[in-house]
């Protein structure tokens, strides 16, 4: 019992070399570069390529890897029919767990390996990867259209991948300034150790279920409010509390009650998440680039962080990833609950690392449990039941 500890909070589950955070320090480096450096020069697709080969990668094969991205960008009609047939008002990370989970069936021979020999298979771990990083971004962009009963916007290979997800989702040429914050909130979001939903397709990957299965099942545990799910709910809360000048009585309010300041906290930081600072500096980039007019919505985050901290601080939590990224995504015209969808686009790539991390030295995860339930009950025959 004693070695039991909830939330595996410490616990080491896995040896990995794709990331790296210390807590105390406020640092996150992808293979050994810091975060600060790759949002600055590097771009999603090359980011991806970083986690997924462990190694800067040259103009000919970040060309290669880029051009495949853009050629399995398309998916079959049939996708968009099933979508179709879903509830518009579903939400988006619903949908987006239903059509990566759809995938496998739309494209026989993507059911995963037979064995756990990755160096036989890295020609389909690679190719699986490449579709499914390459898709993701289509599958989120459609829906945006067809919950509104509209035919979705075709993807286009002239476009750097953020900039056709932005296309896709509006429709329209996409802004160069939004889209550069927009692919660097991509490799922000890309990788983060073994946070929830990368244990998630660790685990899946462990039982050497399909690729389409295991980025379902780290989606559908992204969704959640204590995860990825928290970027919606920092939104939300924003627009509740209204302005500034009632962002101290709410916290005070919410913290009573012992309720959650969204986008604050985290298991690993114990400073301001590094992505946050990154963020934040892109809020007010973008504010100077819309002519000066600081977002109320960005005014309100920044006073609620100021009490919240005050508050909070001698527990270590501070603003996280999800505090001010769907600041900027509002400020871009992207609905709130697509947030969450678009931090799964990006951490697919991540996922889709430690997949392949995981098999190329495999064992299936299997914890123990610590059984509180009673032992040795006599069964008694439906009938004679009082
Ligand atoms: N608002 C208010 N209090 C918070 C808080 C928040 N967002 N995050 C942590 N705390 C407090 C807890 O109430 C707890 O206080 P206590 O010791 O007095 O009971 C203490 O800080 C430790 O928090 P705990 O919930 O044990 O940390 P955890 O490591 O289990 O959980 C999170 C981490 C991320 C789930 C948690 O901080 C949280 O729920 N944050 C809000 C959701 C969010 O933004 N998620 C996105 C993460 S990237």
């Amino acid at each position: 019992m004693s070695d039991y500890l909830p939330g595996l909070e410490g616990v080491p589950a896995t040896k990995s070399n794709i990331s790296f955070i210390d807590g105390e320090r406020g640092v996150l480096a992808y293979r050994g570069y810091p975060i600060e450096s790759l949002a600055e020069h590097s771009t999603f697709e090359e980011t991806a390529l970083l986690l997924l080969d462990g190694r800067l990668p040259t103009a000919q094969e970040l060309a290669q890897f880029d051009d495949q991205l853009r050629t399995n960008r398309r998916v079959k009609y049939n996708i968009r029919e099933m979508m179709k047939s879903l509830p518009p008002d579903g939400h988006p990370m619903e949908m987006l767990q239903t059509a990566v989970a759809s995938l496998g069936m739309f494209y026989p021979g993507t059911e995963g390996l037979t064995g756990s020999d990755v160096g036989r298979n890295l020609d389909y771990v690679h190719s699986m990867t490449v579709k499914i990083i390459a898709r993701m971004a289509t599958l989120v962009a459609m829906w945006e259209h067809i919950r509104n009963g509209y035919d979705p916007v075709p993807s286009r290979t002239d476009l750097t991948y953020a900039e056709n997800f932005l296309y896709m989702m509006s429709g329209k040429e996409p802004d160069p300034f939004h889209a550069s914050i927009m692919d660097t909130c991509l490799v922000l979001h890309a990788e983060h150790t073994i946070n929830a939903s990368t244990f998630a397709a660790l685990v899946a990957g462990s039982t050497l279920a399909a690729p389409n299965g295991v980025i379902a099942s780290a989606i559908g545990t992204l969704s959640g409010p204590l995860h990825g799910g928290a970027n919606q709910r920092v939104v939300e809360m924003l627009q509740e509390i209204g302005a500034p000048e009632h962002a101290k009585a709410w916290v005070d309010k919410q913290l009573a009650v012992k309720a959650k300041i969204w986008g604050m906290g985290h298991r690993e930081y114990k400073v301001k998440d590094p992505r946050a600072v990154i963020l934040q500096k892109l809020v007010e980039k973008l504010a100077v680039y819309k002519g000066g007019n600081v977002s109320p919505l960005f005014e309100t985050a920044l006073k609620v962080e100021e009490v919240a901290t005050e508050r909070l601080a001698s527990k270590g939590v501070y603003p996280n990833v999800d505090f001010y990224s769907g600041v900027l995504y509002a400020e871009m015209g992207i609905p709130a609950d697509q947030f969450t969808s678009i931090f799964a686009i990006s951490r697919c790539a991540g996922w889709l690392a430690h997949w392949r991390e995981q098999l190329a030295d495999n064992r299936i995860f299997r914890p123990t449990q610590v059984y509180t339930g009673e032992k040795d009950r006599e069964y008694v025959l439906l009938g004679a039941r009082g």
